[in-house]
C-alpha cells in the first residue's frame, strides 16, 4: 500500500477549505442510513468525519482474511496507478465504464492527468481500491464540488462510476465501492447521485438497485469524456449511447427538486435539438 500523503494539496481549492470545515449535520433518520452504509462498507467512523478533508487520503476498510484493503483518494502521481488498473480491464469493462478515451493511449494519459487535477481541486471525489499493493477498482462521483442553480435553489448532484477489475469481480468489492461513494454524498451533503449504465448491462443494474439506486428514464451520454462535462463541450464526441438513468437521493427534503431537474436534463439531452451540436 503507498503510503498517505501527509498534507492538504498546494492545488486545494478554495472549494475544498470550505468543504474542510464543514461539520457534519445529519438528521436521526439520515444517521441512521449512515450507520448501515458504514457497516455494509467497512469504514470506520473516524474515517467518515474525514471523507470531506482534502488532507484525508487513505481509509482503510475492514477485511475478512486480513489482506490489505483500502480506499485512497485520486492524487498527484496517480497517474501510473490508473495507468496499471486500466490494463487489468477486460475491452468489455472498458466498454461498459468508458470515461476516458482508452483506445487512444496518449489521450488516455492526458485524461488521467485532467482527473487527478480535478480530485484535488474537489470538482470530483475520485477514488481508488488497493487490494495489497493492486489498484482494483476505480470510483467517483464526477461533480461532487460543483453546485448548480436551480430555479434560484442550489442544487448539487454528482455522478457515479466505478469499474473494477476482471479478475475480482463477484468479490463483493463492487458493492463496498458504492457504498463509500454513498457515504461521501451523504457527508458532503448533496442532494443525490445520478448515473447511467448501459441497457446491456443487467449486472451492473442489478448492483445498482441493491444499493438503493432506482431508475428514473433514459439518458444519452457522450463516451470517452467526463460525464459531468456540459452537452456545448460535447461538440466533437461521435460516440453516444442511450442508457438506463438512475438515482440515489441523499437528501430525502429535496427529492422532488432532483426528480424535476433529472427529467428536465433527459428532455434537454436527448432531443434531437441537442444532437445538433454534434451534427
Ligand atoms: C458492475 C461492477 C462494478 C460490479 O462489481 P463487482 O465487484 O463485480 O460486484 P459485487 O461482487 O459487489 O456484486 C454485487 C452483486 O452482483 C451480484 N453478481 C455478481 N456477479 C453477477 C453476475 N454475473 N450476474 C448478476 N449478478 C451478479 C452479486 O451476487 C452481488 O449481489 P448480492 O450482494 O445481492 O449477492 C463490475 O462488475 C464491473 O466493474 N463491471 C465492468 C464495468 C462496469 O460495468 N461498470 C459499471 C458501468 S455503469
Amino acid at each position: 500500500m503507498r503510503p498517505e500523503n501527509s498534507a492538504g494539496s498546494s492545488q486545494g481549492s478554495v472549494l475544498l477549505g470550505r468543504l474542510a470545515n464543514r461539520a457534519y449535520s445529519g438528521t436521526s433518520e439520515s444517521n441512521g442510513v449512515v450507520q448501515r452504509l458504514l457497516y455494509q462498507c467497512g469504514l470506520g467512523e473516524d474515517s467518515f468525519r474525514k471523507l470531506h478533508q482534502p488532507s484525508a487520503r487513505c481509509f482503510p476498510l475492514h477485511s475478512e482474511n486480513g489482506r490489505q484493503l483500502a480506499v485512497q483518494r485520486l492524487q498527484k502521481g496517480d497517474e501510473v496507478h490508473l495507468e496499471d488498473f486500466s490494463c487489468q480491464l477486460s475491452p468489455r469493462s472498458k466498454e461498459l465504464f468508458s470515461p476516458y478515451p482508452w483506445a487512444d493511449l496518449r489521450c488516455a494519459r492526458q485524461a488521467f492527468q485532467v482527473a487527478i487535477r480535478r480530485s484535488t481541486e474537489g470538482v470530483d471525489a475520485a477514488f481508488l481500491l488497493f487490494f495489497e499493493e493492486s489498484p482494483i477498482a476505480h470510483f467517483v462521483l464526477w461533480g461532487a464540488g460543483k453546485t448548480l442553480s436551480f430555479r434560484g435553489d442550489p442544487l448539487t448532484i454528482p455522478t457515479l462510476g466505478i469499474a473494477v477489475v476482471d479478475r475480482m469481480h463477484g468479490r463483493g468489492f463492487g458493492k463496498r465501492c458504492i457504498r463509500f461513494l454513498q457515504l461521501v454524498a451523504h457527508r458532503l451533503e448533496v442532494d443525490g447521485v445520478e448515473l447511467t449504465v448501459a441497457y446491456q448491462n443487467v449486472k451492473a443494474a442489478r448492483v445498482y438497485g441493491g444499493c438503493e439506486f432506482c431508475e428514473v428514464g433514459t439518458l444519452r451520454i457522450p463516451l470517452g469524456v467526463d460525464p459531468s462535462i456540459s452537452l456545448d463541450d460535447c461538440a466533437a464526441v461521435n460516440d453516444w449511447r442511450d442508457e438506463r438513468h438512475m438515482v440515489y437521493i441523499v437528501a430525502d427534503k429535496r427529492s422532488q427538486m432532483v426528480y424535476e431537474h433529472l427529467l428536465l436534463k433527459e428532455c434537454a439531452q436527448n432531443s434531437p435539438a441537442s444532437h445538433a451540436i454534434r451534427d
